[in-house]
């Protein structure tokens, strides 16, 4: 009896330390040596087709991404709700990547059903060139229980800017993909749609609905050439946060954090890109499992110390 006891804490004892060696190898391929291989897509970025559409292009990390793909030689559609913003955002990148050709145009994602007929007119001509989609676009509500939501509306703004702009997107843009047999879709969820987001219940469901929704997508997809990838950032340097200008070791700017996202490509389907929010989203994954009153104590207290989060006001992200 003695004897199998020893045999099965062995046993167990190895399949953890096996799992976690590679756990810890996965780590260092995917954030250091990938790149350094060129295991990843990004030396052929144009492979995928020469447009490159992104929504919420003229902020955070749609802009670094609109920056990041024209800088690898791929045309823009800039997506966003300000004409001025959009045009703002245009002439920078021109000045960057001489080459490159924007295209952009202008819809608030809270708007609903209406707008799509404008992005489908408007996408038209070049639907069948689009080879990268990055739905990025992504609002929050104010920090506070759902009992204290000021507005009822702004729960259906949620859902059309955070979950039916990348399902209709993608609806959209998709079937041109499958016939050219080769796409890329990046869809930008978070950190908290894994885990507990208390406070940010809203929130955190539709990153929720972001993520498995892409897992899914990503297994339907496949066969057809086409690449579909889950990024769930942790905090960035950003207005939506309320931490613009703030980066940190932890909160990297949108740059940086396009930057490891980017280099992921080829490499992970769903990932944190960034070296720590791949801790933290393994962690919280992890806790959540074994622990899961624990993390959500953790999260509540995690909310607290960042006091930015607690912002009411939502006028920069909706
Ligand atoms: N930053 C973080 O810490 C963090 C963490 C996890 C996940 N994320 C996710 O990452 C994505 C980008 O976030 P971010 O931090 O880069 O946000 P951000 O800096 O606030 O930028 C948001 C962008 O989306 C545009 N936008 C917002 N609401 C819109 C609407 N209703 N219709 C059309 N465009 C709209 C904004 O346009 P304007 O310029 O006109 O405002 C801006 O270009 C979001 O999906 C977010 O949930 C961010």
């Amino acid at each position: 009896m003695v004897f199998c006891v020893e045999v099965l804490g062995w046993g167990i004892t190895a399949v953890l330390g096996a799992k976690l060696l590679h756990n810890v190898w996965h780590f260092v391929y995917a954030v250091y040596l990938a790149n350094a291989l060129g295991h990843n897509v990004i030396a052929n970025m144009k492979h995928y087709g020469p447009w490159a559409v992104v929504t919420g292009a003229t902020d955070g990390i749609g802009k670094a991404y609109a920056r990041q793909l024209a800088a690898l030689g791929l045309n823009i559609v800039l997506i966003s709700r300000s004409p001025s913003k959009l045009q703002q955002v245009s002439d920078e990148i021109k000045r960057e990547s001489k080459t490159t050709q924007i295209k952009t145009v202008a819809v608030d994602f809270t708007n609903g059903d209406s707008i799509y007929s404008t992005l489908r007119k408007e996408l038209f001509q070049i639907s069948r060139e689009i080879g990268i989609l990055v739905n990025n676009v992504g609002m929050k509500l104010p920090t506070c229980n759902v009992a204290d939501v000021p507005s009822g509306e702004q729960f259906a703004d949620i859902i059309n800017c955070n979950i039916m702009s990348m399902a209709r997107l993608t609806n959209l843009l998709l079937p041109a993909m499958r016939k050219q047999k080769r796409g890329l879709i990046i869809n930008i969820g978070s950190v908290a749609g894994t885990g507990f987001a208390p406070m940010r219940a809203t929130y955190g469901a539709s990153k929720a609905f972001v993520d498995k929704f892409s897992c899914d997508l990503a297994a339907e997809c496949r066969s057809d050439g086409i690449v579909v990838q889950s990024i769930l950032p942790g905090y960035v340097a950003t207005k939506l946060p309320g931490l613009s200008g703030k980066s940190s070791f932890d909160v990297p700017t949108a740059e940086a954090y396009v930057l490891a996202s980017i280099n992921s490509i080829g490499v992970e389907t769903r990932t944190a890109a960034h070296w720590f929010h791949k801790i933290l989203l393994y962690w919280t994954e992890v806790l959540y499992f074994f622990a899961p009153n624990i993390v959500q104590r953790l999260t509540i207290k995690f909310i607290g110390r960042k006091g930015t989060m607690t912002v009411t006001d939502n006028s920069n992200s909706s």
